[in-house]
Parts: structure tokens; sequence; C-alpha cells
């Protein structure tokens, strides 16, 4: 940071309590930043769970059709997208669960990326005097909302790298306000199950609401893998989360959204900023949501991705997390740090977790076929194994 003018102020002690012991969260650098830094041209990044494919069509035309109303503020309430949403999710959630009720516009908060919902549900139920209960290697998002808040957080062992609900479960206190889960996991690619799952929602004391993290569901293609929507109604304490980020390729338009009791989202809805989502992710999300063919193909082109890394782990004989998600964590022999930074100078970018308890490995998100292909000869050549290995005699 720049050096600034001594103020006399001792900010610091002014902030709010948990503010000061924070440690801001580390993105993925934008290529064009790393590029810049490093001094190299053409890099492949595979650092932020992005949609390798990018938007559909379909967004796309309906960004370019809203941008000659960019002079107006967007739809506050965001009425056109929470109406298709609800229909879109009621439809699915009761393939799922038909005991579900629907889901209508009153269960839905939309957010600056689901990051802001995630960070609603803290703002509006935690306070200093209160414990927020989340796994060991969770997402980086949930210890910075919860200290931002001044509350306590509570990190309970992972198991396989994954959420052991039980832990979990016998961690819960009185002083419980919130109980993050991400399921699947970032940057773990872990998940779990519906029986277990619902087992740990209907164990709990209604003091304690729970945010079931589902960035990635669209990616998921597990049997017992439990639609979070479907339980809102049965769980009032339940709080899904979704994005239009991953699958539907618009990260840089910022859209996630809230599923939950309408009274919690009524909560949400006094908290939040008036104008919190910008109206050309509101178009762009209403049309997304009706591309099929973008989310099967972007979800075709994740899962042979994932396997070709994984048969890239396989051929260097490196291990790692099975994952369901849009990324894979591997183990390697030396700090995953030391690997990113020699990836760099093969102008490939990863993301180092050491952040996030896991030092020695490497999260990488599932590229285009050429991109994983960039990926494994890179990482071949920094591991140092002499040839590089054919992975579906390709490459
Ligand atoms: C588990 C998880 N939750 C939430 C998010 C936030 O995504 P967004 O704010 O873009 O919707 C991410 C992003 O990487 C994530 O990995």
């Amino acid at each position: 940071m720049a050096k600034h003018a001594p103020t006399g102020c001792d900010f610091v002690s002014l902030a709010a309590p948990g503010v000061p012991g924070l440690k801001p969260y580390a993105p993925g650098k934008p290529i064009e930043e790393l590029e810049r830094e490093h001094g190299i041209a053409g890099a492949v990044k595979l650092a932020s769970n992005e949609n390798p494919l990018g938007p559909g069509t379909l967004a796309l035309a309906a960004i370019r059709a809203a941008l000659g109303s960019l002079n107006r503020y967007p739809d506050g309430s965001g009425y056109a997208l929470k109406k298709s949403l609800a229909a879109h999710l009621s439809a699915r959630a009761s393939l799922a669960c038909s005991a579900a009720g629907a889901i209508t516009p009153d269960h839905l908060t939309l957010g600056n990326g689901s990051n802001e919902v995630l960070e609603l549900a803290a703002r509006t139920f935690v306070t200093p005097a209160d414990e927020v209960l989340f796994s060991e290697h969770a997402f980086a998002v949930y210890p910075i909302v919860t200290q931002a808040v001044g509350a306590r957080p509570i990190v309970t062992p992972a198991r396989s790298y994954g959420h052991d609900l039980e832990v979990m479960r016998a961690a819960v206190t009185e002083r419980t306000r919130l109980c993050f889960i991400a399921n699947p996991n970032n940057p773990t690619g872990t998940w779990v199950g519906s029986d277990a799952l619902a087992g740990f929602l209907t164990s709990l004391p209604r003091h304690v609401l729970v945010l079931i993290d589902e960035a990635y569901y669209e990616y998921v293609d597990e049997p017992g893998y439990p639609n979070g929507v479907a339980w809102v109604e049965r769980f009032p304490n339940l709080i899904v989360t979704r994005t239009f980020s991953k699958i539907h390729g618009l990260a840089g338009l910022r859209l996630g959204y809230g599923v939950s009791h309408p009274e919690v989202a009524g909560l949400f809805n006094r908290v939040r900023q008036p104008f919190n989502v910008n109206s050309l992710a509101l178009a762009a999300a209403a049309a997304a949501l009706g591309d099929e063919g973008h989310v099967a193909r972007s979800r075709r082109v994740n899962q042979a991705g994932l396997r070709q890394l994984e048969d890239t782990c396989d051929a260097l004989g490196l291990s790692y997390i099975p994952s369901v998600a849009n990324f894979l964590c591997i183990a390697l022999p030396r700090p995953g740090s030391d690997v990113y930074a020699a990836l760099l100078r093969e102008r490939v970018i990863t993301r180092p977790i050491a952040g996030y308890g896991l030092p020695e490995h490497l999260r990488v998100t599932v590229g285009t076929k050429a991109e994983n292909a960039r990926f494994a000869a890179a990482l071949t050549r920094v591991l140092g194994c002499r040839t590089e290995p054919k992975v579906n005699g390709e490459w």
C-alpha cells in the first residue's frame, strides 16, 4: 500500500471489534495483473473456479439489450428475476422432494454475488456474543463475515478433508447462531449426502440458522447429493445460497441468491442495500436461467475436464481430493506456493491454498481441454518429470 501522511488518528483502535484481526480475502488475481507483474503474455487462468466457456449466448444478448437503460437505477426488488427464479427452483425442487411447497419470490434474496448473502446472514443474525460454526478447510468467506461482526468462529476438524457433521453437531452450544456448510466445499470439492445432512438439520435446536452454500450445485452429478432448496419448507432455520458466477459464467456481473423462509428473507431485505444488484446482472441472470443448453454444455466440459486433470495426476503419481465441483485439489511433493510460483513462470495461474490449512495442495480450476493440457504439460515440467505423460493419447 502507498504511504499516506500521518492523520493523528489510530483508526485500528477505532474499528469495530473483530475488524483489526481480519485478513482480507485473497482473490485469484486477474490475468492482466499477473501478466503485467511477471512480464508474460498468453497466460491461462485456472485460479478462481470460473466457467471457461464464458457466459451463454442468451445472457450476452440480454446484456446487450439492457445497455441502453443504464441511466436508470435497477429494479431494486428484482421482481422479474425473482419470479422466473421461483418457478425454476420450484420445478426442480419438487422433482427432488415432492413434499416440498413451492418456492415463491418471497423466499428469495438477491445478492451482489452469493457472497453478499453470506454476509447478510451474519449481519442480520449474528452479534459479538454469538458463535458461528464451520469446518476446517471451508470456504474463506465464512471466517471473514464472522469476524467482521465481532462473533466467535468455531472451526471443527475436517474428516477426509470434508465436513464432519457429527463433530459439527457436537460443537453446537447455546451461543451458536449460524452454521455454514459448503456443499460442495471450496477448495476441497468434497460434499455431504442427503441422509447425513437431513439428520444434522433435524438434530439442531431452532436457535441455530444453517446456511447451505450450493455455489457449485449445478455441477454435481452424484446420487445422494441433496437439493437444499427442497428442504426450505421443512426446515425454517435453513438458508440455501446459489450463484450465477459458476456454471452460468457470469462471475463478473456479481449475482447470487438465497432461498429461505420468507421471514428470514424479509429480514435480509431490511439489511441489504436498496440497489445491491445491477441491471445488467438482473437481465443476464434471467436469460441464463433459460439457457439449458449452455448449462448442459458447461457441465459436460467440466466432467471431461475433471477426468483430464485426474488422469494428469494419475500419470504423475500425484494424489488428489476427489471433487464433484469445477476444480481439483492436488497433493504435491513440495509446498503449493512453490509450485504455484513455478507454474506462473509457465504462464499457468492456479491457486495455492495454504490459507485454507492445505499448504501442500494446489487448487486447479477445470478449464477447456486445451487449457487443462497446458496445465498438465506445465506441471510435468515444474515437477521435473523427464517425459510428459500422455493423457487420453493426446498432448
Ligand atoms: C463455496 C463458495 N461459496 C460462495 C462463493 C461466492 O461466489 P459469488 O459471490 O461469486 O456468488 C464461492 C466463490 O468462489 C464459493 O466457492
